[in-house]
């Protein structure tokens, strides 16, 4: 009896030949994501080769291992097969990634604002055939448009997504509940690695809303403006609500929603107090959790870090590996 049959496809990748090239990769920016995906990069140097290194400030000198340069018209003269925008949300970054798609230069991105905004450059890039993901833009490190564009994949028809989207807000409540003050927990959270320089799109709501913009146009195929959807702002909830509702058993916690109604999608942030014992009360500090609804019945609830340097790099890096398994650079 035979136990071991033959198998016809490899059990392991084949090996990358000595002379395959190397995939030639611009980072824009180098703060908390991009630091992170250049450790992870240089990890995979076989596979890939650092072009150039765009940052706001020049780098001292003596950091010359890279070319670290501030203009983007000269980064982009580099040659890059791909671009790994970790930008916050600016002029600069938009710029950046309509340049990169006209000149078909592959895209990965963190930085959902411009993505959100921006829904043409995804198509555009798609139409000619070259990578534009952004795992990284929804959840940090929790595979929330992974599982959404899955689902899809297999037939099943999305009708609602529900939860705690934004780390920062969660880490900042998370303070507040516990008597810190408003300056105070947020420089908490930009010290760790959560919040932006400029935070007020974590706390304003908006950084939620472009994800449910992503998550719309993963599970619909549509393109909501982010400023459209209805946010409640942090800034609004005094530390005394806060507190009172502690007292009473109640958890504030800034709840996303998309849900597909009759006449299209209706999304919302919404500041919510919630009972200690619900699932969205007890995401605690950065974490993301995200339950996704079907209309079969289907229900799968994600969890995990929604922010901080090594789920966002680890979601950014998974985008490279699929790039090179699909076989970039041509
Ligand atoms: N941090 C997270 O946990 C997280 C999670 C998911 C998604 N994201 C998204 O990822 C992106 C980056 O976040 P981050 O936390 O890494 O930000 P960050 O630590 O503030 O780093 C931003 C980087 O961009 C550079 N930069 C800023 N403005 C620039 C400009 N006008 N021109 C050229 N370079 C510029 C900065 O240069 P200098 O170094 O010279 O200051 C810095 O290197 C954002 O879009 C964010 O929404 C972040």
């Amino acid at each position: 009896m035979t136990l071991v049959a033959a198998l016809d496809y490899p059990l392991s990748p084949a090996p990358v030949a000595a002379h395959a090239p190397r995939l030639r990769v611009v980072l824009l920016g180098c703060g908390t994501v991009n630091a992170g995906v250049l450790a992870g990069l240089e990890a995979m140097a076989d596979r890939v080769e650092i072009a150039a290194i765009i940052t706001r400030k020049p780098r001292r000198k003596g950091d010359d291992r890279y070319a670290w340069l501030t203009d983007i018209h000269a980064a982009f003269d580099t040659g890059p097969d791909l671009v790994i925008d970790a930008l916050p949300d600016c002029a600069t970054a938009e710029k950046a990634l309509a340049l990169a798609v006209e000149r078909g230069i592959h895209v990965i991105s963190a930085n959902k604002a411009v993505i959100a905004r921006r829904p043409d450059l995804e198509a555009r890039a798609r139409k000619a055939g070259n990578g534009f993901a952004y795992s990284a833009a929804v959840g940090g490190g929790v595979p929330v448009l992974e599982t959404v564009a899955r689902l899809k994949a297999s037939g099943e028809r999305v009708t609602r997504v529900r939860g705690v989207l934004n780390g920062t807000s969660n880490f900042v409540l998370g303070l507040l509940e516990k008597g810190v003050g408003f300056d105070e927990a947020i420089t908490a959270a930009q010290a760790a690695g959560f919040a932006e320089e400029d935070p007020s799109a974590d706390l304003d709501g908006l950084d939620a809303a472009a994800k449910l913009a992503l998550i719309a146009r993963a599970a619909f195929d549509i393109a909501p403006d982010p400023h459209a959807i209805e946010a409640d702002s942090l800034f609004d909830l005094s530390v005394g609500q806060i507190l009172g509702a502690r007292e009473n058993g109640l958890r504030y916690r800034q709840v996303a929603e998309l849900v597909a109604t009759e006449d299209g999608i209706s999304a919302s942030v919404r500041l919510i107090a919630l009972p200690e014992d619900h699932a969205l009360a007890r995401v605690e500090n950065e974490e993301n959790a995200v339950e996704v609804s079907c209309a079969s019945g289907i229900s799968i609830i994600l969890n995990g870090k929604g922010a901080g340097q090594a789920p966002t790099a680890g979601s950014v890096l998974s985008d490279v590996r699929a790039l090179l398994a699909d076989g970039a650079p041509r």
